[in-house]
């Protein structure tokens, strides 16, 4: 397969993509050793789907509107990881809540990045939720993903200021450098395999 088999991963996107990239940038510059197996979006009309072939990646799109349900969905999605022998499943930006069909086929090997500092601001718009409220500290996370929303482990974070004149999309872009800062970090922690998930925590093994 031309790859270390430990070591293929997928991202699933729906728009943009600048954490794929982000994630095919640090595998050229070995900061992640690791091979994109597969890219899939659920939206034809996904950027990110242009940069994976742009990098030479298999991109597919599977669009969820095509299945009568969830797990059907799920279900077509499970088929072409497994047929890639994905041992890790990268969200990137992916706008489709995952249900059992899906979660169970991955256990503990589905990533996401979250724009807040987790447990703060689940869900749609975590940025403009953070500067609305008022916070002076926000950032990014990356967690693993379970059955709630924006919900699991966390597996690493990085915290951003928010600075007297920011609007929500200042505050965005700072979070985002972050972002595309942890998520290859967070990729390499779970595929070097040193950690456990204990309750709510992920702890790394002691070298
Ligand atoms: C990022 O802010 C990510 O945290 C959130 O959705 C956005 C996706 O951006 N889940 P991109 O598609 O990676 O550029």
């Amino acid at each position: 397969m031309g790859s270390d088999p430990g070591r293929r991963i997928a991202v699933l996107i729906s728009g943009r993509g600048s954490n794929l990239q982000a994630l095919i940038d640090a595998i050229a510059e070995q900061r992640l050793h690791a091979t994109i197996a597969v890219v899939i979006a659920n939206r034809p009309d996904a950027q990110g789907l242009d940069r994976a072939r742009a990098a030479g990646i298999e991109a597919l799109t599977i669009e969820h509107r095509a299945f009568a349900s969830r797990t059907l969905f799920e279900e077509a999605l499970v088929r072409e990881l497994r047929e890639r022998q994905v041992s890790l499943v990268c969200l990137a930006g992916f706008m489709r809540l995952l249900g059992p069909a899906f979660l169970d086929a991955f256990p503990n090997a589905i990533l996401n990045v979250h724009p807040s500092l987790l447990p703060a601001f689940p869900g749609v718009d975590a940025q403009r939720q953070a500067w609305q409220y008022g916070v002076k500290v926000a950032g990014a996370t990356v967690h693993l993903v379970n059955g709630e929303l924006d919900g699991g482990p966390i597996v690493t974070q990085a915290s951003v200021p928010v600075l007297e004149h920011d609007t929500p999309d200042m505050l965005a872009a700072r979070i985002l450098v972050e972002e595309h800062r942890i998520y290859p970090e967070a990729v390499s922690i779970m595929l070097d395999g040193q950690h456990e998930v204990q309750g709510r925590r992920l702890v790394r093994k002691p070298r």
